[in-house]
């Protein structure tokens, strides 16, 4: 049975109150947190948007919200005490004549209690809302903002964001979210990392020999075309979620779990990235983008039908990248970053390729090196692949076989969706899974050299068919370097 400690009440205002994201994900996370115990009763949720709306017809949208993401934890008489809670006001943030009274209204005055604003918005508007909300006075004592990604589509336009919002919060109320970051495995990382004494010794390159990153999505666009097009996998996926993936299993141990020193660590991985300019772009990446084809057995259309739009789109549903860090520790060790929409199926893993072994006793093709596979979703585990004999007489042969731990088999606690760790650390203040700014702005300086390079080289995303593991360049980057990519099989 999973512990839970409760947090100190709190008031939470989610600006986007009515979209996908506080309906998928934000309200059902409180819910959840509520039906842990985690949320204390006098705590208030308030959900704000333009549209008019009574508080009543909003609860009812959050009840079927989370009825639909609850499945079999939902709890139809504990809603009924959790919607006690939830208040709606309409308002247009960046309007001159919003009404800031009405949802004062609904805030404990109390400095000390902690007061969240949630900005499940366009990015377009964080340094609107945040200005706002320092005009009428909800930016001092205990306020948090939370901005959703992407924060800025570059470099400068990150700043702006930063600077804008840094303007009225400090650095200390800001928490910027990766929901990667929140997922149970991805916290699991640094216990595995960190908290065995097997693995640190050989977690470099006199022992590695690459690292393979892959978030393969089986999904399409989902209705998101408008926001997708205008940003592709380089900056939907790569400059957060995988280059976060990366600074975990690069970084060097912090001294503490406190926020500061890991995300000191984590910068220092991102400082380490060598540049992909110019030609090295041609050579250490490659983009893709879907085609109609068949996914299980279902046809699916390719990326420009979905689209639906007249023009071309040489946008990337596909990347693979070939990264190095230039540091001590991983100098020469490649790390093959690759993510895709409508790839063959769904996985995430982070595989650990070790060297072989210096002289191989057993002949020709016994020679397998010790690979640890660390499955973030689905089925979520790891497996260590080692060589082992295979029974019989007459002759000696090697397998590689998994040791294998399913944290399914090992564990029979219901998974938290990231959102909901993340959500109560914002309530607690606790800012080590946020990224700092000086982190996003570092991750786009590497990512906007990639994207110069592309530009200038006038090249488009090569077609691959849905359904299958993204385009044929792919494999022939891994393939060029004499190894292949890990198909989660
Ligand atoms: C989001 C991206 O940040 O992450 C989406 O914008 C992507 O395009 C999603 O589908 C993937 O998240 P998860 O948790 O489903 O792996």
């Amino acid at each position: 049975m999973a512990k839970f400690i409760p947090v100190d009440p709190f008031d939470i205002v989610i600006f986007g109150g009515t979209g996908d994201l506080s309906r998928r994900k934000l309200l059902p996370a409180l819910y959840h947190r509520w039906l842990d115990g985690q949320i204390p009763a006098s705590s208030c949720v308030v959900g704000t948007a333009r549209s008019e709306m009574t508080s009543d017809e909003y609860r009812a949208m959050a009840k079927e919200a989370c009825k639909t993401a609850s499945g079999d934890s939902w709890d139809a008489k504990e809603w009924v005490k959790f919607e006690k809670l939830i208040h709606y006001v309409s308002i247009d943030a960046t309007a001159e004549d919003a009404d800031w009274e009405t949802l004062k209204s609904h805030l404990t005055e109390d400095s000390e209690r902690p007061c969240v604003f949630y900005l499940a918005t366009s990015p377009r508007l964080y340094v609107d809302i945040c200005e706002a909300l320092g005009s009428v006075g909800l930016s001092g004592g205990n306020t948090r903002v939370v901005l959703e990604k992407p924060i800025g589509t570059d470099l400068e336009s990150a700043r702006a964001i930063n600077d804008g919002v840094g303007a009225v919060f400090a650095e200390r109320q800001v928490f910027r979210i990766d929901h990667y970051l929140g997922k149970e495995t991805v916290q699991n990382l640094m216990v595995l990392r960190f908290g065995n004494m097997l693995f640190e010794p050989l977690w470099s390159r006199n022992y590695i020999d690459h690292v393979q990153i892959t978030v393969a999505e089986n999904l399409g666009l989902e209705g998101r075309a408008d926001y997708y097009d205008k940003s592709g996998a380089l900056r939907d996926m790569v400059q957060n979620h995988l280059l976060q993936l990366l600074c975990l299993t690069a970084m060097e141990a912090p001294n503490h779990l406190d926020d500061d020193d890991v995300r000191t660590e984590k910068i220092k991985v991102l400082h380490a990235l060598v540049p992909i300019k110019g030609d090295a772009a041609k050579r250490q990446t490659v983009r893709g983008q879907y085609k109609a084809g068949v996914q299980g057995d279902k046809p699916v259309k390719g990326y420009l039908d979905e689209l639906s739009s007249e023009d071309e789109s040489s946008t990337e549903t596909f990347v693979a990248i070939k990264a190095q860090i230039d540091n001590w520790r991983w100098a020469g060790v490649p790390f093959y970053l690759r993510t895709g929409k409508r790839m063959a199926h769904r996985h995430s893993d982070i595989v650990i390729n070790f060297k072989h072994v210096p002289h191989s006793l057993f002949g020709e093709g016994n020679d397998i090196a010790n690979r640890l596979v660390i499955r973030l979703q689905p089925d979520e585990g790891m497996r260590l692949f080692v060589q082992i004999k295979e029974p019989g007489p007459g002759g000696l042969r090697v397998k590689s076989l998994p040791l294998n731990l399913s944290y399914a088999e090992s564990f029979t606690v219901r998974y938290p969706d990231a959102y909901e760790r993340l959500l109560m650390d914002v309530v607690r203040g606790n800012l080590s899974l946020f990224m700092r700014k000086d982190e996003v702005e570092a991750a786009w300086t590497w990512v906007d050299g990639l994207i110069e390079a592309w530009d200038a080289s006038g090249e488009k995303p090569e077609a691959y068919a849905a359904g299958t593991d993204g385009p044929l360049a792919a494999a022939m980057m891994m393939d060029r370097d004499g190894r292949k990519w890990w198909e989660g099989s």
